[in-house]
């Protein structure tokens, strides 16, 4: 049996039944996939019906204005990218939908993992996208190593399509791989039941326990334990979007008490003005609503 043939096996058992999977709509994709970069599957799905339920298509979405844009987005966290999401809705209305991945790449705002994604997902073209989840399973696997760097893409993304350019099903092999990486094929990987273990170059790295998982891939991201906060910094940016929109305009003095009770302006001053500043920048608030 071939890698390909056992993956896809082990998926039509065990694949994740995810609602952007029963579509080809590269609207709906396009949603699906900027939801799931940095948020889990499990939050996504919470909003993802909601979203669609607001902003169904391309056209409710590109004449949509800031502020709806990001209370619909509020608690998924990062808002630019809805901000990022609606501008790339107005350039379709404006210039057409794209179906290839050049096509898309072209779009400002569309990166080369989504535009593989858009590609391949709508059906158009059988072509790999490669996030992290997809780059770890797929560089332990064909290239050996534990743990595949961005700059790996190009290798995987040529030995990965060699192998599976003719597969008929191809929409089923970048899906079964997130669900891998979901399921075994962690930053500490489950090797031992693992369905492509015996294909698997760094497979045997794991098992025979020459590979150590390093300390700072465990530890939590540089936001969550920045100033040791409870939350990381997503859900300040959250509560200082909430304030502003009720209030319009503050003092930088009463939102930080507001986002955070135990602000101590000596030791939290920077760390609140450069999130500001950073939110001003992403077009989230307007500098004259700070006072
Ligand atoms: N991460 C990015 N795209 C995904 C998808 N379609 N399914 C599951 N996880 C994903």
């Amino acid at each position: 049996m071939t890698v390909a043939q056992k993956l896809l096996r082990w998926y039509d058992r065990h694949g994740r039944d995810l609602p952007w999977r029963n579509t080809r709509d590269p609207y709906k994709i396009l949603v699906s996939e900027i939801m799931l970069h940095q948020t889990q599957v499990s939050r996504a799905l919470i909003f993802y019906p909601r979203w669609l339920k607001q902003f169904p298509n391309w056209k409710a979405l590109a004449k949509a204005s800031n502020t709806k844009v990001i209370r619909a987005w509020s608690g998924l966290g990062y808002n630019r990218r809805a901000l990022a999401l609606r501008d790339i809705a107005k350039q379709t209305m404006e210039q057409g939908i794209p179906s290839t991945e050049q096509e898309w790449l072209a779009l400002k705002g569309i990166g080369p993992y989504t535009a593989a994604a858009l590609a391949a997902f709508s059906g158009h073209e059988k072509t790999l996208p490669i996030d992290t989840n997809i780059r770890r399973v797929l560089g332990r696997m064909l290239l050996g190593k534990p743990f595949p760097q961005f700059t790996d893409d190009k290798r995987i993304r040529s030995l990965g399509m060699d192998d599976w350019s003719r597969i008929t099903k191809f929409y089923d092999i970048p899906q079964a791989l997130f669900d891998l990486a979901n399921s075994h094929c962690k930053k500490r990987p489950d090797c031992e039941t693992c369905p492509l273990r015996q294909d698997c170059l760094a497979a045997k790295k794991f098992l025979n326990g020459t590979v150590r998982v390093p300390r700072q891939m465990i530890k939590k991201s540089i936001e969550k334990i920045h100033r040791n906060k409870k939350y990381p910094d997503r859900i300040y940016r959250g509560k200082i979007l909430k304030v502003i929109n009720e209030k319009k305009r503050v003092s930088i003095k009463s939102l930080a008490q507001q986002i955070d009770p135990t602000y101590k302006d000596r030791v939290d001053r920077i760390w609140l003005q450069k999130m500001v500043h950073r939110m001003i920048k992403d077009r989230l608030i307007t500098k004259d609503q700070i006072v």
